[in-house]
């Protein structure tokens, strides 16, 4: 792209959720170009096995790369948690996961404390969370959420299932410790963090919910700006998906908060 002004950076996702790391990321870094894949036909990530999420996770990541991009975002805790060295090593250009910004974000803001990571299935099972939250002084407890990604993929926000859900998942969570703050360790929730903050409070924890999107974005204006000037001007992005591009379009724009109009259809593979 001949006219561009600023950094290409691809950023990452299994489906609709990243969307909220870009909304974060645009308003960040002037003159920016950003490419975001949201591989919707092989969603979810979260109930898959480590391998396969690798295979996915590279053969995205490689795409952003060939596209042009200089940097990579991976906007999904579930491929940062089990993918991330298989993607650093398939790409020569930096790469930046969800899952350290967030925790050093609860331990600048509430630390030597009691923390809660609602993850996928996946994420939870691999217990980056635990291990990166210990290392930095916090004690976590890590709480597996299958049903909501599927719920908000579905556009489920306000709906009394999502709230019945939410209810069973954080009543058995807050059965194990009164934690000071809940995690949101994927890139799903933050569409749902008011329902999860309502829901804490009518369960009696005063946690402060903490979502990936901005300490990721802030963590990656910090790499791009220890690489180059930072310029003025929009940020632009396009954006690509492995299924439908009418519903990426709909359902993403939820995410993104504005309309996107420009998707285009991409097919990975199987
Ligand atoms: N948004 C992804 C994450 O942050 C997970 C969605 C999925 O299970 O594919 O973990």
């Amino acid at each position: 792209m001949s006219s561009r002004q600023g950094p290409v950076l691809g950023v990452f996702d299994s489906g609709f959720g990243g969307l909220t790391v870009l909304r974060a990321l645009l308003p960040r870094i002037g003159g920016a170009h950003y490419l975001y894949l949201g591989d919707t036909a092989r969603l979810p990530y979260g109930a898959k096995s480590q391998a396969t999420i690798a295979r996915y996770a590279v053969e995205s990541a490689r795409f952003l790369g060939d596209r042009g991009a200089e940097y990579l975002v991976i906007a999904c805790n579930t491929a940062t948690a089990l993918a991330l060295d298989e993607i650093k090593a398939a790409v020569k250009i930096p790469v930046v996961g969800v899952i350290e910004p967030v925790v050093r974000a609860a331990q600048e803001r509430h630390p030597a404390s009691e923390v809660l990571v609602l993850a996928t299935a996946a994420t939870v099972q691999s217990h980056s969370y635990a291990r990166l939250s210990e290392s930095v002084g916090l004690r976590a407890t890590e709480k597996a959420c299958p049903l909501l990604v599927p719920l908000v993929e579905e556009g489920w926000i306000d709906h009394p299932v999502t709230q019945d859900v939410l209810k069973i998942y954080l009543t058995e969570a807050l059965g194990k410790g009164e934690p000071k703050a809940v995690l949101l360790g994927c890139t799903h929730y933050p569409l749902i963090e008011a329902q999860i903050t309502a829901m804490l409070r009518k369960l009696g924890s005063t946690a402060e919910v903490i979502d990936s999107a901005e300490a990721t974005a802030a963590e990656v204006e910090r790499v791009v700006s220890a690489r180059e000037a930072v310029r003025q001007g929009e940020a632009t992005f396009e954006c690509f998906a492995t299924d439908s591009v009418e519903k990426f379009r709909r359902l993403g724009s939820l995410f993104l908060g504005r309309q996107i109009e420009d998707v285009q259809h991409l097919d990975l593979g199987g």
